[in-house]
């Protein structure tokens, strides 16, 4: 089900409820302000591991500041990707309505809305974070993307960026993303893969890591990995895959090239930072690990990766889908 958020005039995101007014009904007009109550903040509350804060029972990354942090780092990263773009679908000008699915720190949602000033975007995620400016067609609303989509009118372009791990049925999410996309309009996921080091020895313990995060996420019933950005399963939702594209991305400043040394500081940033946030609810709710093993775990990672002479690298996966003529 689908609830309302409002921003206040600094900007902050407030829980509202079914009196706020939709986004979709309100466009130009000013918000009104609503309390938030005790079951609003139900919505958010969060649970806590080993110092870190989660929003939700069942998805494994934390929301605290620390990632908030590590989100915008990799928000910039994504964008030196990209050419300072924030898509790789060619965006027109005269776009008017997108949707930015489980939007995190808002950063995208926000950038995009100051570049298309005249395009409605609403960006929704399962908790509230805080950001501190939002431009007037920006909205933002707690949604769980994995219950049905109860938009009424279709987007031109909805966005769907580091959500592996989110969902177990991804075709059940492509099928609502299809269903509220105009006819002709496109659907964009990127991710990150998983971190690589060139000679690595089977039993390093990055592979170590990588192994047991994938398969306590596979335990979960929630995947980590790229098999979501796989064409059969967006064609199986009834959506078209024109392009995909794959960048290799240097962790840390070893490539002689600039341009992918001030990249490759940003990935390391957040793949250092990520560390933590991807392995700690997952090995110790899944594969029951004690905390403390997967601490000495990424703290071995850590060294492995940050090494004289290592030349680590993740992957950065994009695909663009469209909703051709002929599907509803
Ligand atoms: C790794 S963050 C990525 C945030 C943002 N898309 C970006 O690229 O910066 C994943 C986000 O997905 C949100 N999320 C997880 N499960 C979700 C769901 N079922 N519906 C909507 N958002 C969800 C999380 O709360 C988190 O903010």
């Amino acid at each position: 089900m689908e609830q309302h958020l409002e921003v206040n005039e600094q900007g902050v995101w407030k829980t509202g409820n079914d009196r706020v007014p939709s986004p979709e009904n309100v466009m130009g007009a000013p918000l009104e302000s609503v309390q938030e109550s005790d079951e609003d903040r139900s919505q958010t509350s969060t649970e806590s591991l080993g110092g870190r804060s989660y929003c939700s029972a069942d998805y494994y990354m934390p929301n605290d500041e620390a990632e908030q942090t590590r989100l915008s780092i990799t928000h910039q990263a994504y964008m030196q990707i990209l050419d300072g773009q924030l898509t790789m679908s060619r965006i027109p000008t005269d776009i008017s309505r997108i949707l930015d699915v489980g939007t995190g720190t808002g950063d995208w949602a926000i950038a995009f809305g100051e570049r298309f000033s005249n395009c409605e975007v609403i960006a929704t995620d399962i908790a509230t974070f805080q950001p501190e400016r939002v431009p007037p067609n920006v909205y933002f609303e707690i949604d769980d993307a994995k219950e049905d989509w109860t938009y009424t009118k279709p987007f031109d372009f909805i966005h769907m960026r580091g959500l592996t791990g989110a969902f177990s049925d991804w075709v059940a999410v492509y099928s609502e993303a299809r269903k509220h996309l105009r006819i002709g309009g496109s659907l964009e996921i990127a991710d990150f893969g998983t971190i690589k080091n060139p000679n690595d020895a089977s039993d390093s313990y990055l592979s170590i890591y990588n192994g047991a995060c994938l398969s306590a996420a596979a335990k979960s019933g929630k995947p980590i990995g790229l098999d979501h950005m796989e064409k059969q399963v967006l064609e199986a939702a009834g959506l078209s895959v024109v392009r995909s594209r794959t960048f290799d991305v240097p962790l840390g400043t070893w490539n002689p090239d600039p341009r992918k040394q001030t990249v490759g500081k940003m990935a390391l940033i957040s793949a250092l930072e990520g560390l933590e946030a991807i392995s700690l609810r997952l090995l110790t709710r899944h594969l029951d690990w004690k905390e403390e093993d997967v601490r000495d775990l990424y703290g071995k990672v850590t060294e492995e990766l940050t090494r004289p002479g290592v030349r680590p690298s993740i992957s950065c996966h994009f695909v663009i889908a469209r909703l051709l003529p002929g599907y509803s």
